[in-house]
């Protein structure tokens, strides 16, 4: 009997890329491929790409680069090249120009296809370049291979409406559509009967659930809905857009006791000026009011955020005011970027951009002051006990388990295996920068 082929999948960006590579992954095991953990033994490599930033697409050059060489010793290797990348304008023929070795080139609107694709490739030895350029409807039911045995992730709404004047994804997701709550429900009920203790429901933003859908519901509705799913220990959910919180939502996660106290609450920016110039519909004050409506309203809630440093037209003063802001809300923590122009965005088309210099002196300076909150964050932990889903053995303490709390805080401790899979309580000893040391209780 021939040895079965092994197939290997880099994937850069969100985890929107993540749940496409497990669906790949899941087609390839249909076709009785097997997972390889190196790219070297592998007949077939696929690079699912990213493009919000440039430092992400500069990342797939390179390593596309590299394969030249493996596809020189095998000339069998098939590489597939796909992702939010490949929906850009040109990109699959410029893929194909400069990188003739590739033989699938395609995009996040048909991945459904893929099968095919490497049937064509494997019999007829020929490539394929296919992108298509709108979004069909959702298609369910794809096999799907996860990465992880306790957590899963669970995407209940594709694409955005939002045009953010700096961000491509719109132009590479398509436009908003949202997974029937039946549909969602069924996957959440058979990834539970698999032994899942956790789902984490992913959108770009999560708050307009529901628009378009026949049956009427919104996020609030969905979140109530799933925490009745028996067996379920937790439910997390990402992105929020300010926007869209609404008061309901929040009355949600402080009353369903499976949601976490844990809200992604990107900002991008502290000032009111550059918040209207991103198209992000809130003002400085309206946020900070959320953020403390929020932590009013649910008890120990952890706030993360996302945050943009040098769009264009940014002023001493604007930057001020997102340091101060960051100050104000004290995120638990926050992903810093620095603007990255991203050609068919308008801000991309906005003459007043911001030296790099300059953008990579406000970065230190905002990382600086995020991580000394987020460490100020953690301290308050000390003495508390806290519950954690016990995930299994810590990564770089192999004599240590890992867990995480309700608000997302990576824990170290002494424990039995015995607690993999289940909720405990632990004291909290000590905080680190990024992580907690507990004990049990
Ligand atoms: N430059 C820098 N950061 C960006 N993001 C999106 N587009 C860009 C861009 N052009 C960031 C936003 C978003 C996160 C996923 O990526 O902060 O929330
Ligand atoms: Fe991009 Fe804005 Fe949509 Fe988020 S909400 S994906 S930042 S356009």
């Amino acid at each position: 009997m021939d040895k079965n082929k092994l197939f290997f999948i880099e994937t850069w960006g969100c985890q929107m890329n993540a749940e496409d590579s497990e669906k790949l992954a899941g087609m390839l095991k249909e076709l009785n491929y097997n997972e390889s953990d190196n790219r070297e033994d592998a007949d077939l490599i696929i690079f699912n790409t990213c493009c919000v930033r440039e430092n992400a697409e500069l990342k797939v050059y390179g390593n596309l680069g590299v394969l030249k060489k493996l596809k020189d010793k095998n000339p069998n290797l098939i590489i597939t090249v796909c992702g939010c990348m490949m929906q850009q304008r040109d990109m699959a023929e410029h893929i194909k120009k400069r990188f003739p070795f590739v033989d699938i080139v395609m995009g996040t609107h048909n991945t459904q296809m893929f099968p095919q694709y490497l049937k064509k490739v494997e019999n007829e030895r020929t490539s394929v370049v296919e992108i298509w350029d709108k979004e069909e409807g959702i298609v369910e039911g794809m096999p799907i291979h996860r990465s992880y045995d306790m957590k899963a992730f669970v995407t209940i709404m594709y694409g955005c409406n939002n045009f953010c004047t700096y961000c491509i994804v719109p132009y590479v997701r398509g436009r908003e559509r949202s997974r029937k709550p039946e549909d969602i429900e069924n996957e959440i009920k058979e990834l539970v009967k698999n032994g899942y203790k956790e789902i984490t429901l992913l959108g770009q933003n999560v708050n307009s659930y529901g628009k378009g859908l026949e049956e009427e519901i919104n996020f609030a509705g969905l979140l109530r809905r799933l925490n009745n799913v028996e067996g379920l220990l937790r439910i997390r959910f990402m992105t929020s857009h300010p926007k869209d919180l609404t008061d309901e939502v929040i009355d949600a996660i402080a009353e369903c006791d499976k949601v976490c106290e844990h809200i992604h609450l990107p900002v991008q920016s502290g000032s009111t000026n550059l918040l209207k110039k991103m198209n992000r519909c809130y003002t400085r004050e309206d946020y900070i009011t959320l953020a403390n409506k929020i932590k009013t309203r649910i008890k120990d809630a952890a706030i993360t955020t996302d945050i943009i440093v040098g769009f264009p037209g940014e002023t001493e003063q604007d930057f001020d005011d997102t340091l101060n802001l960051v100050k104000k809300v004290e995120y638990d923590s926050a992903f810093t970027f620095l603007y990255s122009i991203r050609e068919g965005t308008p801000a991309a088309e906005y003459t007043d951009q911001i030296p790099d210099d300059i953008k990579h002196k406000r970065f230190n300076r905002l990382l600086e002051t995020v991580n000394l909150i987020s460490e100020k964050k953690n301290k308050e932990y000390e003495g508390k006990i806290v519950e954690i889903l016990v995930e299994g053995r810590s990564k770089h303490d192999n004599t240590k388990l890992m867990g995480r709390t309700r608000t997302g805080k990576l824990v170290n401790f002494k424990g039995s295996e015995d607690s993999i899979g289940k909720l405990i309580n632990l004291k909290i000893t000590k905080a680190q920068a990024f992580s907690l040391v507990g004990e049990e209780v």
